[in-house]
């Protein structure tokens, strides 16, 4: 069977994640300390199943791992090959013990029951994926796929209040940069928060970024 050519918008995000895989890792080293926060946030617990949508290189997936253990899962969903193949290398290189299901296709189109069966994931990530938080289709797939009372942590560039013009002048660089849909950057959250019982969102990084957490 052949599969449909991705919309114009998809194949922009996989041009665009293709063209950073080789220097992704370095650009997001000043981000570590984030990630290594929102990673805590989700409060994971050993034999867990996690989400990590829009996974990239996979660089959340050493905490991840870590956390769930080798009797947890996780679930790595990234449609760009190129990052989808460092993701891959790095969990190998790094001999991380939890199984890893990798879905190679964007969160619109995820079938999380080919890998979760009738099971669904206790918590989910969305880290520095805006443009999944822009898609209602992608955010429906991810919660059907989650236990009712599952975490949820995203984080992400976020415009900053006007009467902050360097922070804007950052997040504009840094969006143009990395993320194909622009729209949404006053509040990235807004789709998913609709969804979730009790968000709450902090802004970081002098308000240019935020988190986001809360429960299904
Ligand atoms: C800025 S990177 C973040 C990667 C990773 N979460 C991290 O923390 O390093 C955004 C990722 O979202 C992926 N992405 C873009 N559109 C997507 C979609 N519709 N569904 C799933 N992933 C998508 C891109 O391919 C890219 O790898």
């Amino acid at each position: 069977m052949n599969t449909p050519d991705p919309s114009p918008g998809r194949q922009a995000a996989n041009a665009l994640c293709a063209r950073r895989a080789p220097v992704y890792d370095y650009e997001l080293m000043p981000v570590a300390p984030l990630r290594r926060e929102a990673i805590a946030l989700l409060d994971l617990q050993p034999g867990q199943t996690v989400l990590d949508i829009g996974a990239g290189t996979g660089l959340s997936l050493p905490g991840l791992s870590a956390a769930v253990g080798r009797t947890g899962r996780i679930v790595a969903v990234e449609p760009c090959d190129t990052m989808m193949r460092q993701a891959k290398q790095r969990a190998r290189v790094d001999h991380l013990p939890t199984p890893i299901d990798y879905l190679g296709v964007a969160a619109e189109d995820a079938d999380y029951a080919s890998v979760l069966g009738t099971r669904r994931a206790d918590a989910a990530i969305f880290f520095f994926t805006h443009d999944v938080l822009q898609s209602e289709e992608g955010l429906q797939r991810a919660f059907a796929a989650l236990k009712p009372g599952a975490r949820i942590v995203a984080a992400g560039l976020a415009w900053a209040p006007p009467w902050m013009p360097m922070s804007n002048l950052f997040v504009l660089g840094a969006a143009m940069h990395s993320i194909v849909r622009m729209d949404g950057l006053d509040c990235p959250w807004r789709l998913l928060e609709s969804r979730m019982k009790n968000a709450e969102v902090e802004r970081r990084w002098l308000a240019s970024a935020y988190v986001l957490k809360g429960h299904v």
